[in-house]
């Protein structure tokens, strides 16, 4: 047998290790900012359902597959790509798959750090007690003037993006490794003591129906697509991130398992987070379908209002803002490590040179929010091509690709000793999903989401 290869970037220096830097990838705005939203809009309960079953039968499979290219390549997304399609005999041409999660990655970076920046401020602005007592159009029009200030909306990105490149720069362990580590936990207690906060505000009863009591009469088909583009979205999933993080995973930790662990842990926060912010927003009779400013526009309004909300209200953004930073050190590290590699540089080298591009892109979403607010291609600003861009086409081609490179292009055999689960029926089911049921549902996601369902009255486009 082939000696086993090792990553030039290093490795994870347990599987703890992996489960929380890729947990702390998974988790993010993702869960705390879009997840509620998007319940809020699709009506609660059945709309959960729905995203429940995507991420158990083509979440888990997909993060299984892109962890074994990770693993098996041992490299940067594209060049583990170029290396396997090598040793499957197919063609070269599927190195692109690579780089187009390259980026997808990186260019979903240079809006991420702009709103985790907003999640820094939001840590001072209400911790200085800006919403105790303040009315819902106050609320509002703090959030309107946050975002018409450039200036202020550069220096908290550039924070965020500073912080992320100098813990990139650190390497896998002294980096990446040692920030999940510190504040995933973090994230969790903060988060538990969150729930704790909430049950004692009185509404938790409505807010857990509203998650769990499902309502097929409330779910619309575009919410059943939601349902499934944000599945991809959460997980980290069809941006080169799992393959990055997998290539850095010890040789004898069970891919199965750690997926499956990563995938609970996922949805756990996004539902814990439901029930942290729903029975505020109940309690507070505020519009739960409010849609993306009911983390920034509503919630403070119900913290003003609670008792110790200022306390609480502050505890809730330094949350997201480790959450969202442990997505953000994710986002970067495809992008590093294939600078590294491709031109043999430091990788104190490549930080710099893709940080520096990273910031430029940047103050193209910080822009968006006011000068160029106007300024519109295809009838978007800038953020909002750059958001359509990435997750409606290049996450659901990136998965369809996956699915198509491991189950197809790949050979049996070599998924089946890097899965190493053997002849076992979870073998078999994952080839299966991934060959038939994640192409077909990822398709049909696809068309929707460019419009091709127009007709029949379902328009996500
Ligand atoms: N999953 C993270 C979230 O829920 C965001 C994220 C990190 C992401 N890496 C990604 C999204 C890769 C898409 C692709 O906030």
């Amino acid at each position: 047998m082939e000696e086993k290869r090792q990553s030039v970037h290093g490795q994870w220096s347990s599987r703890t290790a992996f489960v929380l830097a890729a947990t702390g990838s998974a988790v993010g705005l993702g869960n705390i900012w879009k997840f509620p939203y998007i319940t809020g809009q699709n009506g609660g309960g059945a709309f959960v359902l729905v995203y429940l079953i995507c991420i158990l039968i083509i979440g888990i499979p997909v993060m299984m597959g892109e962890i074994l290219i990770g693993r098996r390549g041992r490299q940067s997304p594209s060049h583990s790509i170029a290396y396997l399609a090598k040793e499957a005999g197919a063609p070269r041409i599927w190195t692109l798959m690579g780089i187009m999660g390259i980026s997808a990655s990186f260019l979903i970076l240079t809006f991420y750090v702009v709103i985790a920046g907003w999640a820094v401020a939001y840590i001072i602005v209400t911790a200085s007690g800006t919403f105790t007592g303040a009315s819902a159009e106050a609320v509002g029009a703090y959030f309107d003037d946050f975002l018409a200030d450039s200036s202020g909306l550069i220096f908290w990105s550039t924070l965020v993006t500073l912080g992320t490149l100098v813990t990139v720069a650190g390497g896998v362990r002294k980096g990446l490794e040692r920030a999940v580590t510190w504040l995933m936990p973090g994230m969790l207690v903060i988060l538990l003591i969150l729930v704790g906060y909430a049950l004692s505000t009185g509404s938790f009863i409505e807010g857990f129906s509203f998650l769990f009591k499902p309502d097929f009469t409330k779910l619309s088909a575009d919410g059943v697509l939601v349902a499934l583009g944000h599945a991809f979205f959460t997980l980290s999933l069809a941006s080169g991130v799992m393959i990055a993080y997998g290539a850095y995973l010890p040789e004898d930790t069970s891919i199965f398992q750690t997926s499956v662990i990563v995938c609970a842990a996922d949805t756990a926060v996004a539902l814990i987070a439901g029930l942290a912010i729903f029975p505020i927003v109940f309690a507070y009779g505020l519009d739960v379908s409010e849609g993306p400013g009911l983390i920034f526009a509503t919630l403070p309004i119900a913290f003003g209002q609670m008792p110790f909300g200022t306390f609480f209200g502050t505890l809730f953004f330094i949350m997201l803002s480790f959450a969202a930073f442990t997505s953000a050190i994710s986002l970067l590290e495809p992008t590093v490590a294939w600078i590294v590699e491709r031109f043999s540089v430091t990788r104190l080298r490549a930080v710099v040179i893709s940080g520096t591009v990273l910031w430029v892109l940047s103050l193209g979403t910080v822009f968006s929010f006011s000068k160029w607010a106007e300024i519109k291609l295809f009838g978007r600003t800038f953020f909002a091509n750059l958001d359509y861009l990435t997750a409606n086409i290049m996450l659901p081609l990136g998965g369809l690709l996956v699915a198509g490179f491991t189950a197809w292009a790949m050979k049996e055999s070599a998924t089946r000793d890097e899965l190493g689960l053997g002849d076992s029926p979870v073998y078999s089911t994952w080839r299966f999903v991934m060959r038939y049921i994640a192409p077909v549902a990822i398709v049909i996601v696809f068309l929707a989401k460019l419009g091709a369902f127009k007709h029949f009255g379902i328009d996500l486009s």
